[in-house]
């Protein structure tokens, strides 16, 4: 059981409803009695002892802002051994007795090693990947993809107004989620992951076809770490003979207020991270599971891949 302090951090690539989350930490925090101190810009802060304590104004205006106001680091000394003794002492020293990490698969693998230090942990899944396993939901996702639908619809019709095929790249190295979801609900011809093969000659026949019984358009949605969407570009459009554009949405997914699910599900989760550090918990994982907040072992969450669903894939090659 706490008796003095906890402490949040943000990680990673921020998120949107990262600070609805980080905001419910604090608020649950000093609403059970406990001090609450914010670490800026991740494990970067941690070793920099920029550790400051938070009361309930400095997460005033938080809960429609994208981004993080803990700011956010990738740490590399962070990696080693040392890096991470000088991370638990800066902890110690300001009496903090349990650390909620929001962030990816890496921040949360940190959180698992300074846990194995002695530091009771407690991770709340913040990426826009929506690959942590153990949970249908990361904080952040469900923003990240309404703002690659919104892209998708766009490009759509400038994409039937020339009658051209549109390639849209959109985040997501080794998970496909994003690419699938935001192709299902962005009505999309195709979408091309790295969990998946697929045949480029079958795909270019196909758009061939179709553009002779007077289809105007083509969207084509890839996940950055599928292969190249400029190279692509430049394949299809010589397979198919048809005007081929690229877009390439970047860091304009990341960004953003959080919907209105994210900065609910971001808040529950907040909640439910505070209370649980506070009562003495630790190596847990809040998530999503079905709709209900669930609990996931910190080690399994970070040990395990997890895979995109099947389901969404094959809803989007029968939809399109
Ligand atoms: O992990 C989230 C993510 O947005 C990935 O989808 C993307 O590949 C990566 O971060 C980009 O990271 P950075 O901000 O370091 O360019």
């Amino acid at each position: 059981m706490v008796k003095n302090a906890i402490a949040v951090m943000t990680s990673g690539g921020d998120s949107p409803g990262m600070n609805a989350a980080a905001r419910a930490v604090v608020r649950t925090a000093l609403f059970e009695g406990i001090k609450v101190y914010g670490i800026y810009n991740g494990y970067k802060g941690m070793l920099a002892d920029d550790i400051r304590e938070l009361n309930s104004r400095s997460v005033s205006d938080m809960i429609q802002r994208g981004g993080t106001f803990l700011g956010t680091a990738r740490c590399k000394e962070f990696k080693t051994e040392e890096g991470r003794q000088k991370g638990l002492e800066n902890l110690r020293k300001h009496d903090i007795e349990g650390l909620v990490i929001i962030g990816g698969d890496g921040s949360l693998t940190g959180g698992s090693l300074l846990s194995r230090m002695g530091m009771p942990i407690v991770g709340l899944p913040g990426t826009i990947d929506n690959d942590v396993w153990g949970t249908d939901y990361t904080i952040g996702a469900d923003t990240a993809a309404n703002t690659a639908v919104d892209a998708i619809n766009k490009l759509r019709d400038t994409a039937s107004a020339h009658r051209r095929i549109i390639i849209v790249e959109v985040m997501g190295h080794t998970s496909g989620w994003l690419a699938v979801t935001a192709a299902i609900a962005g009505g999309a011809e195709y979408v091309i992951v790295p969990e998946v093969k697929y045949d480029l000659d079958d795909m270019c026949n196909e758009i061939v076809e179709s553009y002779k019984g007077g289809r105007r358009y083509c969207i084509i949605v890839v996940a950055e770490g599928a292969c190249s969407a400029i190279g692509l570009g430049k394949q299809v459009a010589e397979k198919t003979g048809i005007d081929t554009r690229v877009s390439i949405l970047g860091h304009i997914q990341r960004g953003g207020s959080p919907t209105v699910e994210d900065r609910i599900k971001a808040s529950m989760l907040g909640e439910r991270a505070a209370l649980a550090i506070i009562s003495g918990a630790s190596n847990v994982v809040f998530g999503f599971d079905e709709g209900r907040v669930v609990a996931i072992n910190l080690f399994d969450a970070v040990n395990n891949k997890k895979t995109l669903d099947p389901e969404l894939v094959r809803l989007a090659s029968v939809l399109r």
